[in-house]
């Protein structure tokens, strides 16, 4: 609704597909109930009779419940109440709400993968010895109010951190998401990212994604020496973070992504879902590359398989930072 009456007050909205696209999303906000919202709230149970309770058995039936929520109906029945809180908020009391419960590798293997033994835990757990999986909290600190309808949102799936200003405004892209935290002037105060220095790509990355980076919003031109690139892929398009790098687990450093399926999410499925691994070694990063970037002319050892059985991409040395890397502006780029 909101949507239209923007659109009629201000015809030059239409022009911005960007800010269309804000519009489009903006109904769903962590602060604000909408239909999709799961979490409970102080008005539950007429009035607000049921807020503060943790005993959902006391009034709800778990056979009769979610007659029309078909995707996830079997497997509450299945593991029972103590999944109530993940899905619907603590309800005001001090249930803890589990998220590892239904998302591990035997329930929901691929919802999502989490194989690997990094994943993207907010620098604590190097600290704790042998933890290799992520933890509920650290769920929770990326999907806060998740609607779990099987289709992933940006704007509904990831927790609304503020932005520049302060506001939690919705987010543009994926990559938005993570520049919230990744950047010099404006971190999360739960999340700092501390002690880095001013050229760290932990904090460098937001300038670099934005003002200098190809695959962020420096669009290139695809003239160059190597141009080509798989289907799902053109020249212009935005590659998200999540494209190379996993949130859930990967073997690789950086958090690069180990398969093709953790990423690359627009590469035709063909591809994308063979999978291809991605092994990174000694800053060869030539398995990644080759997942989108297939060389039309064959120079430098383009028809050499980079080792997954994929070539398209030359191998100039064993490292390729010192052309490819975040920031990079004088060299290649990245
Ligand atoms: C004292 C009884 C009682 C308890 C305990 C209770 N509920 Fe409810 N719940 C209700 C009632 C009554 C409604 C309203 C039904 C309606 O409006 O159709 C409701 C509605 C809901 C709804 C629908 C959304 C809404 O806000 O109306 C959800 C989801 C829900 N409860 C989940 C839970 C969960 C999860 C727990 C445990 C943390 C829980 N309830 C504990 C009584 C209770
Ligand atoms: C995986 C997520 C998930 C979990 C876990 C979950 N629910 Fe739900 N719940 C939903 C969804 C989705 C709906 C449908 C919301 C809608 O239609 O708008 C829903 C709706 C409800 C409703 C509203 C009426 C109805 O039956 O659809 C109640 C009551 C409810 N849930 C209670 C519970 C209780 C009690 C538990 C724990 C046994 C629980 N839920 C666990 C996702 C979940
Ligand atoms: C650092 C933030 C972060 C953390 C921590 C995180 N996620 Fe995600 N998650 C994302 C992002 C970003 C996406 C969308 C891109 C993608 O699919 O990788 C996503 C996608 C998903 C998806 C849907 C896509 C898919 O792969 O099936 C599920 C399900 C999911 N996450 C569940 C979880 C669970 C469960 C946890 C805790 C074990 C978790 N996430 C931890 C950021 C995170
Ligand atoms: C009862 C099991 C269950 C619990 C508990 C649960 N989920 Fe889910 N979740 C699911 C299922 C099933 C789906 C996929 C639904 C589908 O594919 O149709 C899903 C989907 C998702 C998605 C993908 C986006 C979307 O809208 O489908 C995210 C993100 C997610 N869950 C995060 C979480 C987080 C975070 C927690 C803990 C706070 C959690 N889930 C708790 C069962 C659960
Ligand atoms: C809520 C804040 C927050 C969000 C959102 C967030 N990060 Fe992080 N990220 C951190 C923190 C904190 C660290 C740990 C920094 C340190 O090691 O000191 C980190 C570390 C990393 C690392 C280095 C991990 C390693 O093991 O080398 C990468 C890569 C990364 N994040 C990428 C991402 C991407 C991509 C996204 C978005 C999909 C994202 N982050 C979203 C806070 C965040
Ligand atoms: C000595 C510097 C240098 C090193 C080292 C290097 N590259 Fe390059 N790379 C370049 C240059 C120059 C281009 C051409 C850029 C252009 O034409 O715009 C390029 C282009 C590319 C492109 C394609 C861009 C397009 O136009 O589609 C890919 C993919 C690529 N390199 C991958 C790699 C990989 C993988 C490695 C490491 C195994 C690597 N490069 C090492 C300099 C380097
Ligand atoms: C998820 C797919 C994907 C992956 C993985 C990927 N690229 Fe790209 N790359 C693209 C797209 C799409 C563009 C065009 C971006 C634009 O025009 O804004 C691009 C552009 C480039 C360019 C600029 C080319 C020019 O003509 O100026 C270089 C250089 C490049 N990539 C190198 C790399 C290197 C090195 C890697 C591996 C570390 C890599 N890419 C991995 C999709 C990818
Ligand atoms: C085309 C693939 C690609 C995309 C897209 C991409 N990265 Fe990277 N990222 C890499 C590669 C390759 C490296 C290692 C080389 C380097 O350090 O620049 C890296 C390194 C990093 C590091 C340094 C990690 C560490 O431990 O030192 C961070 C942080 C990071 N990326 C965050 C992001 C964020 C945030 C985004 C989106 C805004 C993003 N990346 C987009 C490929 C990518």
């Amino acid at each position: 609704m909101a949507g239209l009456i923007y659109k009629s007050l201000f015809p030059l909205l239409l022009l911005l597909p960007a800010l269309l696209l804000l519009v489009a999303c903006s109904g769903n906000n962590n602060n604000t109930p909408s239909d999709t919202d799961l979490l409970l709230d102080v008005s539950h149970g007429g009035g607000g009779a049921a807020w503060g309770l943790a005993n959902c058995d006391a009034c709800h039936a778990i056979g009769v419940i979610h007659q029309s929520a078909t995707s996830i109906r079997h497997i509450v029945k299945q593991k029972g109440f103590n999944t109530c809180a993940g899905c619907h908020g603590s309800n005001g009391s001090e249930t803890k709400r589990e998220c590892m419960i239904c998302h591990n590798n035997n329930d929901l293997p691929t919802a999502p993968i989490q194989t690997g033994l990094h994943q993207h835990d907010f620098g604590v757990m190097a600290a704790v010895m042998g933890e290799q999986i992520l933890q509920d909290e650290q769920c929770l600190a990326c999907h806060y109010g998740s609607d779990m309808d099987g289709v992933f949102e940006i704007n509904r799936d990831l927790t609304r951190y503020r932005d520049a200003n302060g506001i939690n405004s919705p987010y543009a892209s994926g990559a938005d998401f993570c520049l919230r935290c990744h950047n010099r002037d404006h971190q999360q105060a739960d999340f700092p990212i501390v002690d880095k220095t001013f050229n760290d790509t932990l904090i460098a990355i937001k300038d670099d994604y934005t003002l200098v980076d190809k695959h962020g919003e420096e669009n290139s031109d695809g003239t160059g020496t190597y141009a080509g690139l798989r289907s799902g892929y053109v020249y212009g398009s935005r590659v998200e973070c999540t494209d190379c790098h996993a949130m859930h687990g990967t073997n690789n450093i950086k958090l690069i992504i180990d398969q093709s399926d953790k990423g690359v999410s627009k590469l035709d499925p063909v591809i994308r879902e063979h999978p291809y691994t991605v092994h990174v070694y000694q800053d060869n990063y030539s398995q990644l590359c080759v997942l989108c970037h297939n060389a039309e002319a064959l120079l430098d050892q383009t028809d050499v398989d980079t080792g997954n059985g994929l070539f398209g991409v030359h191998l100039t040395a064993t490292s390729c930072i010192e052309c490819h890397s975040h920031g990079e502006a004088v060299q290649a780029g990245l």
